[in-house]
């Protein structure tokens, strides 16, 4: 898995667009804010409200996000995505909802390990592969 350096994290706990795809390749895409920088390899989204998200998810872990923030961070982040609904993860997350929405019980968590960062930033490097774990 690729590491997240103090920018990423930084940008990856702001608002994101999480794209995801079922099976037949029918692509998805959701604004999702209560996101949690848990290390510098983990991401976990709240799963409050989402729907075709979660089927998408459990048909197929391939995820991309893009931060509301592009011009701040240029960055297109692919990563395997698991959703569960116990275990340490929903433990941290239903903890942190508690404390930043506590008016919202989460459903589940999204966690997201990533494989791939592209810069999207225009010019020479746009779409260049920039962190895999290849
Ligand atoms: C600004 C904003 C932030 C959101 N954050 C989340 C979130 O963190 N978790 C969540 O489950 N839904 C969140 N939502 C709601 C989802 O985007 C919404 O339920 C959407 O329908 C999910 O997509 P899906 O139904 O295709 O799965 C947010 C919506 C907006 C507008």
């Amino acid at each position: 898995m690729v590491k997240l350096n103090d920018e990423m994290q930084k940008a990856l706990s702001g608002l994101l667009f999480l794209a995801t795809a079922s099976k037949d390749g029918i692509p998805n895409v959701a604004p999702m804010g209560a996101n949690i920088v848990v290390d510098d390899e983990t991401l976990i989204i709240s799963d409050n409200f989402m729907k075709k998200t979660i089927a998408n998810i459990k048909e197929n872990p391939v995820v991309a996000i893009n931060v509301a923030d592009c011009r701040a961070c240029s960055l297109q982040f692919k990563g395997k995505a698991e959703y569960v609904v116990e275990g340490e993860y929903f433990e941290l997350t239903k903890k942190w909802m508690a404390e930043k929405m506590p008016n919202i019980k989460p459903k589940g968590a999204v966690v997201i390990k990533f494989f791939e960062i592209y810069s999207v930033k225009p010019g020479d490097d746009a779409g260049k592969l920039l962190e895999t774990d290849d």
